[in-house]
């Protein structure tokens, strides 16, 4: 066997190995509870690093040009919280109250997204930079707080 087949066999093994692991690993993967809270942190993470980096731009630390993005980001991050936090699995920081009072929670998140909504419009239509952001946008990053205080636990 020349150097390339015996490379071409043994890709096609690993490739096969992938194909026919995969669906034992997926079953055990989603009966975690721990991936489950683990994935919503990691969502969450990526809010909290977006709006770290958005509060850099507002203190005129580094420059503006991503802010719409930033906004866009958080954006896609807060809608794939929805589904992240949908499984009523407590723990990690979030308290039993998240499932318990579903339909506040789930508003909550709704009121983010569409507020996110309208900042990335009215940013896109006025050309708002740091200096003229919008209510929208200031619900928007209030809303981690006041969300923080009822349903996440206290450090
Ligand atoms: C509707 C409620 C709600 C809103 C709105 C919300 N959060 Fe959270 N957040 C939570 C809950 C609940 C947790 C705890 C998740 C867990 O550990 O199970 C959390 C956790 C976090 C964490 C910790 C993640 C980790 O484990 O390291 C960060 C960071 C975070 N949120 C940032 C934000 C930011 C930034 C915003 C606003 C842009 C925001 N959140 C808006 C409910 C919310």
């Amino acid at each position: 066997m020349s150097f390339i087949a015996t490379r071409t066999f043994v890709a096609a093994a690993a490739l096969m190995a992938s194909v026919f692991a995969a669906p034992a690993m997926a079953s055990s993967v989603n009966a975690s509870d721990e991936s489950t809270i683990e994935y919503r942190q990691n969502i969450m993470k990526t809010k909290g690093d977006q709006a770290a980096a958005i509060g850099q731009i507002l203190a005129l630390m580094v420059p503006p040009d991503n802010l719409i993005s930033h906004f866009e980001t958080m954006l896609q991050a807060t809608r794939q919280s929805k589904v992240a936090f949908t499984p009523k699995v407590p723990g990690g920081e979030s308290l039993p109250a998240v499932w318990e009072n579903w339909a506040d929670f789930s508003a909550r998140l709704d009121k983010t997204e569409a507020n996110l909504v309208k900042a990335i419009e009215t940013a896109k239509r006025t050309g708002a930079g740091p200096g003229g952001l919008g209510e929208d946008a200031i619900e928007a990053m209030n809303s981690c707080k006041e969300c923080h205080d009822i349903y996440r636990k206290k450090k």
